[in-house]
């Protein structure tokens, strides 16, 4: 974990510690779109689809980008922004930026490595990492690569208790910070692409033993995570770990209201990047029901569409305690394995900075709503 914040000197020398084979982002790779671009170069049409695609007509998934774009900001000057932190904590542990990895599976579709690679590429940065439980490499092996970073497990909760249940005993053992449940995923959204190149026979969960057979299961029983769960269940799961939960995939100030009576410990306001329920409000939308919603009783996260350091802006002045980043991950790791991702990573955390800067906020708890024209809204 970074100890020192980042100030405008330390910019300079983003990306070029000894040993860091990657000296800089390359001109050519200055934001985070100019990686999708060159991820697609990188990739087969089945993986591409399988990463970018979303429900249906993709309504969602592309709103979630446009969203923040509808949003302007008032910035504040003459503030002495000399030195600019960017680190912050979430449930209580120090991050370097409130800049995440989210969930996403199969990580060795995109690069050999996979989520070993993802893994040191969020310890270098001092980030936090949420691991998929559709994860392409074994969670032993994830935490052998990268033994000090911040790790929370991402549940798909199976039918089988004993299944979910021994999951959860083994990330808490193996050092993970939290449990991420997510709440979206009750049946599979409709997702054309995957249906047309046939790609969920095509790919095992390792971490996903099956207790009958004793194999690893195919992704298209993926049919298998739970239908029948509830709100009542959670107090199961309480019953059974100490990790913090956090619930993802919250939209509505009904369901907030509702995560907060039922005791957990926080919210990523997500549409699982728009490839669940089409036609669901984009996240930053949701995101200030959600906050308004919780009062300040737990931490409110957002996945969906963050792009530029702007973006990670406006989510933070709207509420959020730290933003994750799905499909940028996946274009940075298929472009270059772990530098591919800490350049990602780099690139937002310097882009978050400059926007820090330019409004006049030192440090993150100075980032706040008045930096929002809502008369736009
Ligand atoms: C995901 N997402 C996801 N979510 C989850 O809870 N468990 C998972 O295993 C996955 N897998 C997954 C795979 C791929 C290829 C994508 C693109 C997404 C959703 C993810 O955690 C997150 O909600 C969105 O990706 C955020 O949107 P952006 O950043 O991709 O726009």
């Amino acid at each position: 974990m970074s100890e020192s914040g980042l100030s405008l000197s330390a910019f300079c020398v983003l990306g070029t510690e000894k040993g860091d084979e990657v000296a800089g982002p390359e001109m050519s790779l200055v934001c985070l779109t100019d990686f999708q671009a060159q991820a697609r170069e990188h990739l087969s049409k089945s993986t591409w689809d399988f990463i970018e695609g979303g429900a249906d007509d993709s309504v969602t998934r592309d709103d979630n980008i446009a969203a923040f774009k509808r949003i302007r900001l008032r910035p504040r000057y003459l503030r002495d922004v000399s030195e600019v932190d960017t680190r912050t904590t979430i449930q209580g542990e120090k991050v370097s930026a409130p800049i995440g990895i989210a969930p996403t599976g199969f990580h060795c579709l995109v690069w050999p490595d996979g989520e070993m690679s993802t893994a040191r590429a969020a310890q270098a940065a001092g980030i936090c990492y949420i691991t998929s439980t559709v994860a392409s490499c074994s969670l032993e092996d994830i935490v052998t690569a990268a033994p000090e970073g911040l790790r929370w497990f991402q549940l798909y909760v199976h039918p089988d208790r004993q299944l979910n249940k021994q999951l959860i005993h083994r990330v808490e053992s193996l050092g993970f910070k939290a449990l991420v449940i997510t709440l979206d995923t009750p049946v599979c959204g409709n997702r054309r692409y995957d249906i047309q190149n046939q790609l969920r026979r095509n790919l095992t969960l390792k971490d996903l033993q099956s207790p009958k057979k004793g194999n690893s299961l195919p992704y298209f029983q993926m049919a298998s995570i739970s239908t029948s769960l509830c709100w009542n269940d959670l107090s199961w799961f309480q019953s059974i770990t100490r990790l913090p939960i956090i619930l993802k995939g919250i939209l509505t100030r009904e369901d907030a209201e509702l995560a907060v009576k039922h005791n957990v410990q926080g919210i990523i306001v997500s549409n699982h990047g728009g490839r669940q329920l089409d036609e669901v409000l984009a996240s930053i939308d949701a995101l200030t029901e959600v906050v308004a919603a919780v009062k300040g009783k737990i931490e409110v996260y957002l996945d969906g569409g963050v792009r530029t350091g702007n973006d990670v802006l406006k989510a933070l002045a709207l509420g959020a305690k730290c933003i994750f980043l799905g499909r940028p991950i996946l274009w940075g790791l298929a472009c270059k394995g772990e530098h591919g991702v800490k350049e990602v990573l780099n690139i937002l955390t310097k882009e978050f900075h400059t926007s820090m800067a330019l409004t006049g906020c030192r440090s993150v708890a100075e980032i706040n709503r008045h930096l929002i024209q809502f008369s736009r809204l």
